[in-house]
């Protein structure tokens, strides 16, 4: 795909790791963006000047979706070659503290744009914090979540109040506390508030195993106003799930499908029983991650953060931040099922006081 000349286009940006999330979930191409480069390439305000991979095949790949990209082997020879605004680090979470130190060494790029996981451990988590503050640049995380339209109405139904105090959250979820654990500890934080305490209930198999990364059934209560919430995990080899449910005094919104779906019950007289409610479907939204593409969402912010000086949606904190609630999930099964604390990082980052 080539796009006509963006001979205007003020802000420079580049991708290392051309992986699913850097390029590939957008070969062949979707309806919407679902990659960094192609989201990128397609903003009328970036040009995506240089990216770098691991091997040549990466580059030929690239070509097919933006073919005046420069595509490097050597990420020190691409730092030093381009004056970087914008630079997305999509490389798996272990490859992280290394790559990210070379890149604030040689470049002056002053928004970085960092998948989620943060990092492997809590350790690296908090050295990146430490690394990253010595430098005068601009780290947002991609906690796609924050970026989705459907999400931003759930949470200002919460905050609104529109039906009332949120009383109960259940969540489903699968792939590990570390992989879907990020953006679910995150979603439930960014809609709601913190989660406070975990208990563990039980570890439930799943293909992420393999990495270590456990999924556990667990309950948990939020820092402020006596939520509570359970989370329950299903197993991935079966089918993919990322649900959440909030249950408020007059209604209950359900998020379906990862987000592409979301129904608004409120509540109405019960037909037979006298002074008893029952819920009503009010609407539903329906293939909302077709209509709006949360990466392009991300970009439009970043260009924000970069040209306005927008306060960023999803800070490194933010980003942090599902790694405590990991480590007390993982206590809570090492303890055989103990309640634990979430250690709590600085800043409450969902909008809300603790
Ligand atoms: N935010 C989201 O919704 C979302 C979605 C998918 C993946 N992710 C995250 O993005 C990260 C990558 O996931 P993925 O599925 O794209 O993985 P992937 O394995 O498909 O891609 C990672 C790529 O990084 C490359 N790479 C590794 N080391 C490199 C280096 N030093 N320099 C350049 N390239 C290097 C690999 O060759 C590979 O192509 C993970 O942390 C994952 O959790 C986030």
């Amino acid at each position: 795909m080539d796009i006509t000349s963006k001979a205007e286009a003020p802000v420079q940006a580049a991708v290392i790791g051309l992986g699913n999330i850097g390029l590939l979930y957008d070969i062949p191409l979707k309806a919407q963006p679902q990659s960094h480069s192609l989201a990128y390439h397609l903003h009328p305000k970036i040009d995506l000047v240089a990216a770098v991979g691991v091997r040549q095949e990466q580059g030929d790949t690239l070509a097919l979706v933006a073919p005046r990209t420069e595509f490097y082997l050597d990420l020190v020879a691409m730092l030093r070659n381009h004056r970087l605004d914008i630079i997305s680090i999509c490389t798996p979470s272990d490859v992280r503290f290394d790559l990210l130190k070379t890149v604030l060494e040689n470049s002056s790029a002053r928004v970085i744009f960092l998948e989620k996981p943060v990092a492997t451990s809590i350790h690296e988590a908090e050295k990146i914090a430490a690394l990253a503050q010595s430098y005068n640049r601009t780290l947002l995380v991609n906690l796609s979540r924050r970026w989705s339209d459907g999400v931003v109405q759930i949470r200002e139904a919460v905050r609104t109040e529109q039906y009332g105090k949120l009383k109960k959250i259940h969540l489903r979820y699968t792939r590990g506390i570390f992989n879907y654990g990020s953006h679910l500890f995150d979603l439930v934080r960014f809609v709601s508030g913190s989660i406070d305490q975990v208990r563990v209930i039980e570890q439930v198999p799943t293909n992420l195993d393999a990495r270590e990364d456990w999924t556990y059934s667990f309950l948990f209560s939020l820092a402020s106003g006596g939520i509570a919430g359970y989370a329950e995990a299903f197993d991935d080899r079966d089918f993919l799930i990322f649900e959440m449910d909030l249950y408020f005094e007059q209604g209950k919104i359900e998020m379906l499908n990862s987000g592409d779906k979301i129904r608004y019950y409120a509540t109405e007289a019960h037909p037979m029983l006298a002074g008893i409610k029952s819920l009503v479907l009010e609407h539903q939204e329906d293939n909302l991650l077709h209509q709006s593409s949360n990466i392009q969402n991300a970009v439009d912010h970043l260009v924000d953060v970069l040209t306005k000086g927008a306060k960023p949606i999803s800070t490194l904190e933010d980003g942090i931040y599902p790694l405590y609630v990991a480590e007390a999930l993982m206590k809570s099964h090492r303890n055989n099922g103990s309640v634990e604390k979430v250690r709590n990082n600085k800043n409450s980052g969902d909008g809300r006081a603790l």
